[in-house]
This record gives structure tokens, C-alpha cells and sequence, in this order.
């Protein structure tokens, strides 16, 4: 298979190259797109047979439901079978943005919610994304388009990477804003439960709908959302997540212990002075949390294309988005100091 690759910018829409994805849904091909999370691939969420193909070509476990896309709140209602309050109120103020709700499922088919009764539907805040729904008329399933286990794609060149002459056509629409995936929150049990979080946190949903649970850091061999038992994110080298406290100290540390090897580094700035140098050690300072979870991706294929064998990456702090990218973190690490 031969991969087309469309190169769109914010100045540039171009809605006939738009057109052209669209139709390759509509022929029951997969389609990779930009969104504001992560980059998706896609398929009509209707076509069994192209939804099968998601599977396979990423190598996903088939009890991992996928993600529902969609472009127009009808569309919501001809997915699911009820949509509690809490939802609508919820999705009134997210939505479009990084935010996945579960519900009772209507007619989807059991391939895309892995059998599961609920269906996970999100309305992305990004136009390229939301124009392709439009022009395909149908929504779009789409997990993150990369190959199952390894980071999420943030630009398009991740995707080529990993999925390059695999998929029909490849939309490069630049880099997501966010760079980690969206929050996703079950209404369909009593009380909402964010099963994985993302860029909207726990306390914003509360200033919404009052208590929200959480449910993803069970240690339940069937957490409700399928998803979180698997390894994900995780580069090549091995990860060590060092607390903050003493960051600088203990990943001093760990670099004198491994000095023949690669090293990559990602910290907030205020420790650049103190942290040591050597040509085979790259260092990646943050701003803040924002910038940590728009790099955090980028930064693990970077090592893994310099050949690091080690990552030491600094806890993030417990405000905001740092909670989600704390909860990558904890699953592409193998050492946590
Ligand atoms: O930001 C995002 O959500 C990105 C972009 C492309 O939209 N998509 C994404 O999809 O991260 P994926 O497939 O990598 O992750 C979907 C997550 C998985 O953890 C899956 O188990 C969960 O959503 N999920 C999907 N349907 C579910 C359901 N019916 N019940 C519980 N969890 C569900
Ligand atoms: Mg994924």
C-alpha cells in the first residue's frame, strides 16, 4: 500500500485535499488526522471491515473499545441510547475539547466498544478534524494512530513512523496543542468516573456536576476502561520517574551510575544549572506542565531515535494537566524513585 500524505495548515485549509480524506473514509479506508489530544486514525465508525483494519494495523488487543468522533451533537444522539444530565451539562461547557464521554450505546457496532453496552464519544476541538467528520458525513472512529504500546503521534511524522504505507492516507495538519490524550468520563453508572484523566481535570468536571470518582487507578484486572491494563506510552529505553524534591541529587546519581550510556533528560528548567553534561546525555528543560504534556511524546521518540537507553524523567507537579501526564508517566516507566 502506498500512504498519501496531505499537508494542511491553519492558512491553508484547503477543503478539495480535505475532501479527498473524507472520501477515503467513505470507501472504507483509514484515514490519520490531526486533533487537538493526539493524532487519530480513523475509519467510519459504521464500516466493520475498515474498523477491523484499525486492529490490525496498529496490533490492538480487540477487547480495546475505541474512541467514537464526532462533528454535530445529532450525531451524539443516534450513537447513544441516553445521555444523563451530568453528561449534557458537562459536554454544554467541553465540548469540542479533550473530552470523552461513556454512555449507553444505541447502534454501534460491538467491533468499535469491544462488545462493552456503552459506547466512548468525543467532539475533538480542532477543524481539520471536525471538517473531515463533516465531509465524510459519518462519525469517525480513531484511536491514536500509532503503533500499539508506543507513544501517542503529536505530528504527523510520528505517524509516518509508525504507520507509514500502512494506512490509506496521512492528514498533516502540525503539531496537537494539548499532546496527551483526551480525559475520558463514564456516565453511564451512578456517579461519573474519570477512567482515564487528561486535560480536563477532576476539579473542573466537579465545578460542573459535583463528585466525580476515580477509576483509573484501581488495581482491578477489569478496569472499566479497557485500555488502562495495558502497557502504553512507553519508549524504548527505560524509564526512571524521579520525585521532585530532590531531582537534581538523584538523577545526578543515576547518570554518574550509567555514564557509558545514553542518557535523555526532561525537567523543569529551574534544575539546568545543576544537572550534569556530557555529549551522550540530552537534556529536554520544560516550562511548565503545558509544555510537559505537549512534549512529553515528542521527547520519548526523540531519545529512542538517539539510541538512549535511559530516560529520567522529573514527576510532574500535581496541578492541572500534571495529574494525566503523572498517570503516562507511571505506565512507560519501569523505576520510580
Ligand atoms: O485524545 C484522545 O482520546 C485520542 C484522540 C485521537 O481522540 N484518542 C485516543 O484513543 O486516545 P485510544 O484508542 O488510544 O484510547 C481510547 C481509550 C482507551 O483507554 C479505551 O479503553 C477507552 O478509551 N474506551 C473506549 N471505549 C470505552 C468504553 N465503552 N468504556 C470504557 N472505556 C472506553
Ligand atoms: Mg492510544
Amino acid at each position: 500500500m502506498k500512504t498519501k500524505i496531505i499537508t494542511l495548515t491553519k492558512n491553508n485549509p484547503d477543503n478539495q485535499k480535505l475532501k479527498i480524506a473524507a472520501k477515503a473514509i467513505n470507501d472504507g479506508k483509514l484515514v490519520a488526522f490531526p486533533t487537538e489530544t493526539v493524532y487519530g486514525l480513523g475509519a467510519n465508525a459504521f464500516d466493520t471491515k475498515a474498523i477491523k483494519n484499525i486492529f490490525k494495523v496498529k496490533g490492538r488487543p480487540q477487547d480495546n473499545p475505541l474512541i467514537v468522533h464526532i462533528s454535530d451533537i445529532s450525531q451524539l444522539l443516534d450513537l447513544a441510547k441516553e445521555v444523563p444530565l451530568k453528561a449534557i451539562k458537562t459536554i454544554n461547557v467541553f465540548w469540542p475539547g479533550p473530552l470523552t464521554i461513556v454512555v449507553k450505546k444505541k447502534k454501534v457496532p460491538s467491533i468499535v466498544t469491544a462488545n462493552l453496552d456503552t459506547v466512548a464519544i468525543r467532539m475533538p476541538k480542532n477543524k481539520i478534524a471536525l471538517d473531515l467528520i463533516k465531509f465524510a458525513k459519518t462519525p469517525i472512529v480513531a484511536p491514536s494512530a500509532n503503533l500499539s504500546k508506543s507513544p501517542s503521534p503529536t505530528i504527523a511524522l510520528h505517524v509516518i513512523n509508525d504507520l507509514f504505507n500502512k494506512v490509506d492516507v496521512i492528514v498533516d495538519g502540525g503539531a496537537c496543542k494539548i499532546g496527551i490524550e483526551s480525559t475520558v468520563v463514564d456516565f453511564s453508572s451512578k456517579t461519573p468516573t474519570i477512567l482515564r484523566p487528561g486535560a480536563i481535570t477532576k476539579e473542573a468536571l466537579e465545578k460542573i456536576i459535583g463528585p466525580v470518582k476515580v477509576g483509573y487507578d484501581l488495581k482491578t484486572k477489569t478496569p472499566k476502561s479497557p485500555g488502562q491494563k495495558y502497557k502504553h506510552y512507553s519508549p524504548k529505553a527505560f524509564v526512571y520517574l524521579v520525585n521532585s524534591n530532590n531531582f537534581y541529587k538523584e538523577a545526578n546519581n543515576l547518570i554518574k551510575r550509567n555514564i557509558s550510556k545514553k542518557i535523555g533528560v526532561i525537567f523543569y528548567k529551574k534544575n539546568n544549572c545543576c544537572l550534569l553534561s556530557s555529549k551522550n546525555i540530552y537534556k529536554k528543560p520544560l516550562k511548565d506542565n503545558k509544555d510537559y504534556a505537549k512534549n512529553l511524546f515528542k521527547y520519548f521518540r526523540y531519545f529512542d531515535q538517539k539510541g538512549c537507553d535511559i530516560i529520567i524523567c522529573e514527576k510532574p507537579k500535581q496541578t492541572d494537566i500534571g495529574v494525566a501526564i503523572q498517570n503516562r508517566l507511571k505506565k512507560a516507566s519501569s523505576c520510580i524513585i
